[in-house]
């Protein structure tokens, strides 16, 4: 395989732990060529411009990030210690600018985070770029938010502050402010090969026959039409159009881009619309066997030449399909979708039914691979569970949808949400909803049951394994900024009203815990020090705990010296677990989340949205699951 690196590039690099990893994954970067691309020449020389790229990347990536590297690989499993936290902002909204955020480390290590996530901060269209998201260069930084030389630096500071930078590999899609998007309007070929271009609607509506729609609001479909009358495909909004990776050059082009965000400092990556990477006339154009050999493809280019860089998914889709991009060898780390709007199903209903049996049966993972656990993110609330599972517990899947829709948005009657709905599409009934965590639960409203209710969310992120991912604001209960809509480019877009500034006065109250602010605060600061001491928590492996009370969630998460068990009231009501649920646990257990001790033997009693992390030794655990 190295044979494929030019000579020149192999003295240059003249480093065999380079020239190891290339015969290591070499030989599966060219079988996964082979199957997407075929055995035609045009794609064998784009391989190896692949790994020419490869080798010039890696030297030129700064000593640090080498260093980095060999720590990461000594210690492949770093991102599965229960001292992992993640946080997510937009850097204008959190801090104004790149400086302005390296002055909020000091706060992110007062939190505990381990895990950064700027939202998307590279170059884009004035106005409506999807918050980032149309994306007209990889290589420069948005000039409001500073220079590529300023995220170097905040990924450098971060890393001594313990803290690992995940930016956005932007990659179905460029903005049509992109070069290659301009210089194929202009006529060049070489770059309308980079895009799905069509001369009349005759494509384009029979892919549509079975496409589905993303942002109906923006247009209807997944294509637009450009002045000169040609059709371009854009599955999310007009101004981002979808790279064709049938075109080996596409994966070469980007693979260098990601390379060059590799060695600015960027810890992991999180792997944007991956479902959507690879269309297929006749099919739903998601998720299809080639996007995951594309993702696999780029793995294995990371693995040469930024080995200590991860994957994370986003595949907001069926939880079938969402599990299929997470190995090793393909995205090591995903969000968590299902239980995110289990979550909040559960919230709504006040019944774990659906919950419990996703914890159950869909929450093991292959080893090397973790989940992203998280209340909410900066999107809407897609109900993406499975029709089949809800069935099975006698729920029917379109109308719980309704039902969650309504209630998120405040319309159905006792709801405490106030939500804003998100791309309602009369045509199929679908929609989603959008808000801050604090919004959704009642605070807005004074609810009383709010607070609780904000920290019983996050007590289930918080323990359920993997990275708990933190929406930065929601830890001091930010509401929802209705005002979404005065600043340009905003307005068509709800999904801004649950992506506030910076919420000076709520941040101010965090330690006055007389206040909404300092109460969510102090729950979670609690909860995220017992994380951070208690290993058991750490990893990925849950056992099912059935409580008999539908208010009830339960679950185990064995360690070496012991097992937390988890129980989580999400009535309204005080609830009780039977003694006899209870009788393979001992008499009395330490519950971590209160630092008290809890007698078990006549049952439990749970406070409205009380939970408790029942320290106990491993082996009663075990008993009273089998009893
Ligand atoms: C992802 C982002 C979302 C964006 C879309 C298109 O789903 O989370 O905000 O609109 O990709 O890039
Ligand atoms: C994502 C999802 C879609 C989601 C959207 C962001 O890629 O697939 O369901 O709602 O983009 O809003």
């Amino acid at each position: 395989m190295s044979d494929r690196i030019p000579h020149a590039l192999t003295g240059e690099v003249g480093d065999p732990t380079f020239l190891a990893r290339v015969a290591a994954e070499g030989p599966r970067l060219e079988r996964l060529f082979h199957e997407i691309y075929g055995d035609d020449a045009r794609a064998r020389s784009e391989l190896e411009g692949v790994l020419a790229d490869a080798a010039e990347s890696w030297a030129s990536r700064p000593a640090a990030l080498k260093r980095r590297d060999a720590e990461r690989l000594a210690d492949p499993d770093w991102y599965q210690s229960n001292r992992m936290l993640g946080g997510v902002c937009y850097v204008d909204r959190y801090a104004g600018d790149l400086p302005g955020l390296a002055r909020h480390i000091p706060y992110f290590r007062e939190l505990g985070l381990s895990y950064l996530h700027l939202m998307p901060l590279f170059l884009a269209p004035e106005g409506n770029s999807d918050g980032g998201y149309a994306v007209s260069s990889y290589r420069q930084v948005d000039p409001a938010l500073g220079t590529i030389q300023d995220l170097a630096a905040v990924a450098a500071d971060l890393h001594d502050a313990g803290i690992s930078l995940v930016v956005d590999f932007i990659f179905n899609h460029t903005s049509n402010e992109h070069e290659w998007a301009k210089r194929a309007l202009a006529g060049e070929q070489e770059f309308e090969d980079y895009y799905w271009f069509f001369p009349d609607r005759e494509m384009p509506e029979r892919y549509e026959r079975t496409v589905r729609e993303i942002f109906p609001d923006d247009h209807p479909g997944s294509f637009v039409q450009l002045p000169d009358g040609r059709w371009v495909w854009a599955t999310f909004h007009s101004f981002q159009w979808d790279l064709n990776y049938r075109n080996p050059a596409v994966f070469r082009a980007m693979a260098r881009e990601m390379l060059f965000l590799a060695n600015q400092g960027v810890d992991i990556l999180r792997m944007d619309a991956v479902a959507f990477i690879w269309k297929e006339l006749g099919t739903a154009c998601e998720s299809l066997p080639q996007a995951h050999l594309l993702l696999q493809a780029f793995n294995a280019v990371c693995r040469i030449a930024a080995p200590s860089m991860l994957f994370k998914s986003e595949a907001i889709v069926h939880p079938d399909e969402v599990i299929q991009y997470i190995s090793p060898g393909e995205c090591q780390l995903s969000y968590n979708p299902l239980q995110m709007a289990l979550l909040w199903s559960t919230l709504a209903t006040r019944d774990v039914g659906l919950l419990q049996q996703a914890l159950d049966r869909r929450h093991a993972l292959p080893p090397g691979t973790a989940w992203v656990n998280y209340v909410r993110s900066h999107d809407d609330i897609g109900w993406t569970f499975a029709d089949e599972d809800a069935t099975e517990l006698g729920i029917d899947g379109f109308d719980h949808r309704r039902f969650l829709n309504a209630f998120y948005v405040g319309r159905f009657p006792g709801s405490f949400a106030d939500g804003v709905p998100f791309q309602e599409n009369p045509r199929t009934g679908d929609a989603r909803v959008a808000g801050t965590t604090a919004s959704l639960l009642g605070l807005e409203r004074g609810d009383p049951g709010a607070v609780p209710r904000i920290l019983l969310a996050h007590s289930v992120v918080l323990s359920t394994g993997g990275i708990p991912l933190l929406y930065l604001g929601d830890e001091v209960g930010q509401t929802n900024d209705h005002a979404y809509a005065e600043e340009p480019g905003h307005g068509e877009d709800s999904r801004w009203v649950g992506r506030p500034r910076y919420p000076v006065d709520a941040y101010a109250q965090r330690n006055d815990e007389s206040t909404d602010a300092g109460r969510i605060f102090a729950g979670l600061r609690h909860l995220i020090a017992v994380r951070q001491r208690t290993p058991e928590l750490a990893g990925n492996t849950l056992v099912p705990f059935h409580t008999r009370n539908p208010h009830v969630l339960g679950y185990q998460r064995p360690g070496d010296s012991g097992t937390v068990v988890v129980l989580a009231n999400f009535a309204d009501e005080e609830q009780t677990v039977d003694a006899e649920v209870l009788s393979g646990l001992p008499d009395v257990a330490l519950d971590l989340a209160s630092d008290a001790s809890v007698a078990l033997r006549d049952g439990l009693r749970l406070a409205p949205h009380g939970f408790v992390w029942l320290h106990v030794d491993g082996d009663s655990a075990r008993r009273s699951e089998q009893a």
